[in-house]
């Protein structure tokens, strides 16, 4: 079973940006936890990251033919892509989506996803848990646990 990890803009400000609110963890040790997790799993990962949704989207076409289903962090892109909506449901792959902060409890705009809908799950507010139970969600899903 192949996953791809996908996180979308500023995530790869981790460890600096608003470390009260996404905590001190950078990029790199969520996809360290996610690679350690994986291999406990027996299933592979790829990792990636774009600040930019034309690359996001041409990421997910084109991994779509490689693996089993998406684990999609979309950052801001959670509350205002319709693009990355569709091009997820378009890839006809399962996906989970999963966010750092409790997205339920801040400003009113994160209340909003156009993503959840469409998700097999969603998970929120655990830091870099959410990334890891998001994981293990995705993978029993796709082996039909
Ligand atoms: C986020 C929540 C989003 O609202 C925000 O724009 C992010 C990070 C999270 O992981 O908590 O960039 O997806």
């Amino acid at each position: 079973m192949r996953i791809a990890v996908v996180h979308g803009p500023n995530l790869r400000l981790l460890g600096r940006r608003e470390p009260e609110v996404y905590g001190t963890d950078t990029l790199d040790d969520v996809n360290e936890r996610l690679e350690a997790l994986a291999s406990e799993l027996g299933v592979q990962i790829e990792t990636f990251q774009s600040n930019h949704e034309g690359e996001l989207l041409d990421f997910i076409d084109e991994a779509a033919g490689r693996v089993d289903g998406f684990l999609i962090n979309p950052g801001a892109f959670t509350h205002t892509s319709i693009a990355l909506r569709d091009g997820l449901v378009g890839v006809d792959r399962p996906f989970v989506e999963v966010h750092l902060s409790n997205t339920a409890g801040r400003e009113r705009f994160r209340r909003h996803s156009y993503l959840s809908p469409v998700a097999s799950g969603v998970v929120y507010g655990f830091g870099v848990h959410s990334y890891l139970l998001g994981l293990r969600g995705l993978v029993a899903r796709l082996a039909g646990r």
